[in-house]
Protein backbone atom coordinates (compact mmCIF):
# COMPACT_ATOMS: atom_id res chain seq x y z
CA UNK A 1 0.00 0.00 0.00
CA UNK A 2 0.98 3.53 -1.02
CA UNK A 3 2.21 5.52 2.36
CA UNK A 4 1.96 9.49 2.57
CA UNK A 5 5.14 9.57 1.26
CA UNK A 6 4.62 8.42 -1.66
CA UNK A 7 1.21 10.40 -2.61
CA UNK A 8 3.58 13.82 -1.11
CA UNK A 9 5.83 12.73 -4.06
CA UNK A 10 3.17 12.17 -6.64
CA UNK A 11 1.48 15.56 -5.56
CA UNK A 12 5.13 17.52 -5.80
CA UNK A 13 5.96 15.90 -9.23
CA UNK A 14 2.71 16.86 -10.63
CA UNK A 15 3.01 20.11 -9.26
CA UNK A 16 6.58 20.14 -10.96
CA UNK A 17 5.06 19.36 -14.50
CA UNK A 18 2.53 21.96 -14.43
CA UNK A 19 5.24 24.49 -13.46
CA UNK A 20 7.21 23.16 -16.54
CA UNK A 21 3.68 24.65 -18.78
CA UNK A 22 2.65 27.41 -16.65
CA UNK A 23 2.29 29.38 -19.62
CA UNK A 24 -0.05 27.17 -21.20
CA UNK A 25 -1.72 26.18 -18.13
CA UNK A 26 -2.80 29.84 -17.39
CA UNK A 27 -3.80 30.82 -21.06
CA UNK A 28 -6.55 27.72 -21.03
CA UNK A 29 -9.88 28.84 -21.35
CA UNK A 30 -10.92 26.04 -19.00
CA UNK A 31 -8.45 23.35 -17.23
CA UNK A 32 -9.90 20.37 -15.78
CA UNK A 33 -8.25 18.60 -13.06
CA UNK A 34 -5.28 16.18 -13.41
CA UNK A 35 -4.10 17.23 -16.99
CA UNK A 36 -0.52 16.15 -17.80
CA UNK A 37 1.40 17.62 -20.41
CA UNK A 38 4.88 15.74 -21.03
CA UNK A 39 7.78 17.19 -22.25
CA UNK A 40 8.99 19.02 -25.54
CA UNK A 41 5.43 20.22 -26.59
CA UNK A 42 4.13 23.50 -27.98
CA UNK A 43 0.73 25.00 -27.88
CA UNK A 44 0.68 27.63 -30.72
CA UNK A 45 -2.97 30.46 -29.21
CA UNK A 46 -3.46 28.30 -25.42
CA UNK A 47 -6.04 30.02 -25.24
CA UNK A 48 -7.74 28.90 -27.75
CA UNK A 49 -8.01 25.28 -26.25
CA UNK A 50 -10.01 23.99 -23.57
CA UNK A 51 -8.80 20.41 -21.35
CA UNK A 52 -11.25 18.53 -19.62
CA UNK A 53 -10.45 16.08 -16.31
CA UNK A 54 -7.66 13.48 -16.63
CA UNK A 55 -6.15 14.58 -19.86
CA UNK A 56 -2.99 12.75 -20.61
CA UNK A 57 -0.72 14.24 -23.27
CA UNK A 58 2.61 12.49 -24.32
CA UNK A 59 5.72 14.27 -25.29
CA UNK A 60 6.64 15.66 -28.75
CA UNK A 61 3.01 17.58 -28.88
CA UNK A 62 2.57 20.11 -31.08
CA UNK A 63 -0.74 22.21 -30.92
CA UNK A 64 -1.75 24.60 -33.34
CA UNK A 65 -5.06 25.69 -31.37
CA UNK A 66 -8.06 27.25 -32.94
CA UNK A 67 -11.65 26.27 -31.06
CA UNK A 68 -9.75 23.40 -30.29
CA UNK A 69 -12.17 21.37 -27.17
CA UNK A 70 -10.56 18.53 -25.64
CA UNK A 71 -12.57 16.18 -23.05
CA UNK A 72 -12.30 14.41 -20.29
CA UNK A 73 -10.35 10.77 -19.42
CA UNK A 74 -8.38 11.33 -23.13
CA UNK A 75 -5.27 9.75 -23.57
CA UNK A 76 -2.46 11.12 -26.66
CA UNK A 77 0.31 9.23 -27.16
CA UNK A 78 3.52 10.87 -28.31
CA UNK A 79 4.53 13.12 -31.18
CA UNK A 80 0.84 14.16 -31.45
CA UNK A 81 0.01 16.76 -34.30
CA UNK A 82 -3.12 18.84 -33.76
CA UNK A 83 -3.58 21.17 -36.55
CA UNK A 84 -6.47 23.96 -36.78
CA UNK A 85 -5.36 26.00 -39.68
CA UNK A 86 -4.14 25.64 -43.28
CA UNK A 87 -2.07 28.11 -45.30
CA UNK A 88 -4.14 29.59 -48.25
CA UNK A 89 -2.86 28.41 -51.32
CA UNK A 90 -4.40 30.15 -54.25
CA UNK A 91 -2.45 33.95 -54.36
CA UNK A 92 -1.49 34.09 -58.28
CA UNK A 93 2.01 35.03 -58.58
CA UNK A 94 3.13 35.20 -54.93
CA UNK A 95 4.78 32.27 -52.88
CA UNK A 96 3.25 30.94 -50.30
CA UNK A 97 6.05 31.34 -47.84
CA UNK A 98 4.72 35.14 -48.33
CA UNK A 99 1.71 35.42 -46.94
CA UNK A 100 1.87 32.31 -44.59
CA UNK A 101 -0.06 34.42 -42.07
CA UNK A 102 -2.78 34.48 -43.97
CA UNK A 103 -4.24 30.79 -43.14
CA UNK A 104 -8.28 29.28 -42.82
CA UNK A 105 -8.76 27.72 -39.31
CA UNK A 106 -11.41 25.08 -38.13
CA UNK A 107 -11.78 23.74 -34.70
CA UNK A 108 -11.48 20.60 -33.36
CA UNK A 109 -13.04 18.45 -30.78
CA UNK A 110 -11.99 15.48 -29.02
CA UNK A 111 -14.38 13.70 -26.89
CA UNK A 112 -14.55 12.05 -23.83
CA UNK A 113 -13.21 8.29 -23.35
CA UNK A 114 -10.78 9.12 -26.16
CA UNK A 115 -7.30 6.89 -27.00
CA UNK A 116 -5.19 8.53 -29.83
CA UNK A 117 -2.33 6.35 -30.29
CA UNK A 118 1.63 7.71 -31.08
CA UNK A 119 2.66 9.95 -33.87
CA UNK A 120 -1.13 10.81 -35.18
CA UNK A 121 -1.98 14.18 -36.78
CA UNK A 122 -5.46 15.48 -36.81
CA UNK A 123 -6.13 18.53 -39.11
CA UNK A 124 -8.72 21.35 -38.57
CA UNK A 125 -12.69 20.78 -38.71
CA UNK A 126 -12.63 17.22 -37.09
CA UNK A 127 -14.37 15.57 -34.39
CA UNK A 128 -13.22 12.59 -32.50
CA UNK A 129 -16.51 11.14 -31.20
CA UNK A 130 -16.67 9.86 -27.70
CA UNK A 131 -14.92 6.46 -26.67
CA UNK A 132 -13.57 6.24 -29.99
CA UNK A 133 -9.44 5.14 -30.55
CA UNK A 134 -7.45 6.24 -33.26
CA UNK A 135 -4.85 4.15 -33.88
CA UNK A 136 -0.87 4.85 -34.58
CA UNK A 137 0.40 6.48 -37.28
CA UNK A 138 -3.45 8.00 -38.54
CA UNK A 139 -4.12 10.79 -40.61
CA UNK A 140 -7.19 12.07 -39.19
CA UNK A 141 -9.09 14.41 -41.61
CA UNK A 142 -12.91 13.42 -41.23
CA UNK A 143 -14.84 13.04 -37.74
CA UNK A 144 -14.00 9.59 -36.30
CA UNK A 145 -17.64 7.87 -35.06
CA UNK A 146 -18.19 6.92 -31.26
CA UNK A 147 -16.83 3.93 -29.68
CA UNK A 148 -14.86 2.86 -33.00
CA UNK A 149 -10.74 2.25 -33.57
CA UNK A 150 -9.92 3.84 -36.76
CA UNK A 151 -7.02 4.16 -38.18
CA UNK A 152 -4.77 4.64 -41.32
CA UNK A 153 -3.75 8.01 -43.50
CA UNK A 154 -6.99 9.21 -43.72
CA UNK A 155 -8.40 7.69 -41.07
CA UNK A 156 -11.05 4.89 -41.37
CA UNK A 157 -12.77 2.67 -39.06
CA UNK A 158 -11.74 -0.71 -38.34
CA UNK A 159 -14.05 -2.08 -36.49
CA UNK A 160 -16.35 -1.46 -33.23
CA UNK A 161 -15.17 -1.39 -29.65
CA UNK A 162 -18.02 -3.42 -28.31
CA UNK A 163 -20.99 -5.78 -29.52
CA UNK A 164 -24.59 -4.07 -29.00
CA UNK A 165 -25.05 -5.78 -25.80
CA UNK A 166 -21.87 -4.73 -24.06
CA UNK A 167 -21.88 -0.90 -25.52
CA UNK A 168 -25.63 -0.75 -23.78
CA UNK A 169 -23.70 -1.63 -21.01
CA UNK A 170 -21.08 0.43 -21.36
CA UNK A 171 -23.00 3.85 -21.92
CA UNK A 172 -24.76 3.36 -18.91
CA UNK A 173 -22.29 3.04 -16.98
CA UNK A 174 -20.13 5.88 -17.95
CA UNK A 175 -23.30 7.75 -18.36
CA UNK A 176 -22.34 8.72 -21.66
CA UNK A 177 -24.20 11.52 -23.57
CA UNK A 178 -24.98 9.15 -26.27
CA UNK A 179 -27.84 7.50 -26.00
CA UNK A 180 -27.87 3.71 -27.75
CA UNK A 181 -29.43 4.38 -30.46
CA UNK A 182 -27.26 7.76 -31.24
CA UNK A 183 -24.06 5.18 -31.63
CA UNK A 184 -25.72 3.07 -34.02
CA UNK A 185 -27.33 5.95 -36.16
CA UNK A 186 -23.54 7.07 -36.18
CA UNK A 187 -22.39 3.83 -37.15
CA UNK A 188 -25.13 3.90 -39.79
CA UNK A 189 -24.29 7.18 -41.17
CA UNK A 190 -21.07 6.75 -41.83
CA UNK A 191 -21.69 3.57 -43.78
CA UNK A 192 -20.27 1.05 -40.46
CA UNK A 193 -22.67 -2.09 -41.01
CA UNK A 194 -24.40 -3.00 -37.88
CA UNK A 195 -24.34 -6.45 -36.44
CA UNK A 196 -23.75 -8.17 -33.24
CA UNK A 197 -20.03 -9.09 -34.58
CA UNK A 198 -17.69 -6.25 -33.80
CA UNK A 199 -15.85 -7.47 -37.29
CA UNK A 200 -17.24 -8.37 -40.22
CA UNK A 201 -15.17 -9.20 -42.64
CA UNK A 202 -15.78 -7.59 -45.87
CA UNK A 203 -13.10 -6.74 -48.05
CA UNK A 204 -14.53 -4.23 -50.02
CA UNK A 205 -16.42 -2.42 -47.85
CA UNK A 206 -15.30 1.28 -47.17
CA UNK A 207 -15.41 0.37 -43.80
CA UNK A 208 -14.67 -3.11 -42.11
CA UNK A 209 -16.63 -4.36 -39.05
C1 LIG B 1 -5.28 0.24 -33.53
C2 LIG B 1 -4.74 -0.62 -32.40
C3 LIG B 1 -5.31 -0.11 -31.07
C4 LIG B 1 -5.12 -2.08 -32.56
O1 LIG B 1 -6.46 -2.28 -32.91
P1 LIG B 1 -7.01 -3.77 -33.14
O2 LIG B 1 -8.40 -3.69 -33.63
O3 LIG B 1 -6.77 -4.56 -31.91
O4 LIG B 1 -6.12 -4.25 -34.35
P2 LIG B 1 -5.18 -5.54 -34.52
O5 LIG B 1 -3.93 -5.37 -33.73
O6 LIG B 1 -6.02 -6.77 -34.32
O7 LIG B 1 -4.82 -5.41 -36.05
C5 LIG B 1 -5.80 -5.62 -37.03
C6 LIG B 1 -5.26 -5.20 -38.40
O8 LIG B 1 -5.09 -3.78 -38.43
C7 LIG B 1 -3.72 -3.43 -38.71
N1 LIG B 1 -3.37 -2.29 -37.89
C8 LIG B 1 -3.42 -2.19 -36.54
N2 LIG B 1 -3.07 -0.97 -36.14
C9 LIG B 1 -2.78 -0.26 -37.24
C10 LIG B 1 -2.34 1.05 -37.45
N3 LIG B 1 -2.13 1.90 -36.45
N4 LIG B 1 -2.15 1.48 -38.72
C11 LIG B 1 -2.35 0.61 -39.77
N5 LIG B 1 -2.77 -0.67 -39.61
C12 LIG B 1 -2.97 -1.10 -38.37
C13 LIG B 1 -2.93 -4.68 -38.33
O9 LIG B 1 -1.73 -4.77 -39.05
C14 LIG B 1 -3.90 -5.76 -38.70
O10 LIG B 1 -3.87 -5.96 -40.09
P3 LIG B 1 -3.99 -7.46 -40.72
O11 LIG B 1 -5.33 -7.98 -40.25
O12 LIG B 1 -3.91 -7.20 -42.20
O13 LIG B 1 -2.86 -8.21 -40.15
C15 LIG B 1 -3.19 -0.61 -32.37
O14 LIG B 1 -2.68 -1.28 -33.53
C16 LIG B 1 -2.59 0.77 -32.30
O15 LIG B 1 -2.36 1.46 -33.29
N6 LIG B 1 -2.29 1.17 -31.02
C17 LIG B 1 -1.68 2.42 -30.72
C18 LIG B 1 -0.44 2.16 -29.83
C19 LIG B 1 0.26 3.44 -29.51
O16 LIG B 1 0.52 4.26 -30.38
N7 LIG B 1 0.55 3.65 -28.25
C20 LIG B 1 1.22 4.87 -27.83
C21 LIG B 1 1.07 5.07 -26.38
S1 LIG B 1 -0.46 5.89 -26.00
Amino acid sequence: MKGAGSNFKAVFINALRRLRYFKYYKKFPRCGQNVLLCRNGFILRPEQMSVGNNVYISGGFYISAHELIIGNDVLIGPNIVIECSDHITDRVGIPMVRYRNCKRHGGVVIEDDVWIGANVTVLRNTRICEGAIVGACSLVNKDIPPYTIAFGTPAKVFRRRFDNESLKKHLDMVKSKYTHDQVLNHFAASGIVLGDEKRVVTPSAAFIL
